[in-house]
């Protein structure tokens, strides 16, 4: 298997968009438990290649398994901060890419200026947990019953990292 971490293209949507409809609908990792229109996911996504934020996606012989973007948070007042998402198809987990392309998005995060990264994980989503606490991301509270999903509620971590002040 040929695996690579590579910024997301245009070239690359449908495939991100198929990926992130199966973890979705796996309804144990995700908000969304199912991908959103076309139209909404396109336009998120421009949104934040136009801004210049991060985005990147795992290819496996040129097919899309993962994806880890940066959205622009909200307000004038949090310019400065992006908002983490990421997700791989099962047979490409645990394999360091959820790693690699956290890497590659801080990175590019900080590069790009932002001094504050933030995200959101269900409470009972111990490997994605692990993964931003190797990372350096810090608990910041619990959004108690922040999801509900067949009839269950969950609780939901905040996580946050701030940028490290130069040498
Ligand atoms: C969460 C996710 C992105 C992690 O990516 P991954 O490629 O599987 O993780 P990696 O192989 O890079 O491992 C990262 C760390 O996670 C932890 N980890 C990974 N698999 C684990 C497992 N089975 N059990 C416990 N910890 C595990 C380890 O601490 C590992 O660190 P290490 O490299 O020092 O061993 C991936 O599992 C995934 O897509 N899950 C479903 C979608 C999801 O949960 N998205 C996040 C929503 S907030």
């Amino acid at each position: 298997m040929n695996y690579a971490i590579t910024p997301t293209a245009e070239c690359h949507l449908p495939g991100l968009y198929r990926a992130l409809d199966v973890v979705a609908r796996e309804l144990r990792f995700l908000a969304l438990t199912a991908a959103p229109p076309w139209e909404e996911s396109l336009a998120y996504h421009r949104n934040i290649l136009g801004k210049n934020f991060p985005n990147f996606v795992a290819l496996c012989d040129e097919k899309v398994v993962g994806w880890c973007d940066v959205a622009p948070a909200f307000a004038q007042s949090r310019a400065h901060v992006g908002v983490i998402g990421i997700g791989l198809l099962p047979e490409a987990r645990h394999k360091g890419l959820g790693t690699s392309l956290m890497q590659a998005a801080m990175a590019k995060a900080w590069a790009r200026g932002l001094t504050r990264l933030e995200l959101t994980v269900r409470a009972d989503n111990l490997n994605a947990i692990k993964l931003y606490e190797k990372l350096g991301f810090e608990h910041e509270g619990v959004q108690r019953r922040g999801s509900f999903v067949q009839g269950e509620y969950y609780d939901v971590c905040c996580m946050g990292l701030l940028r490290s002040e130069d040498p």
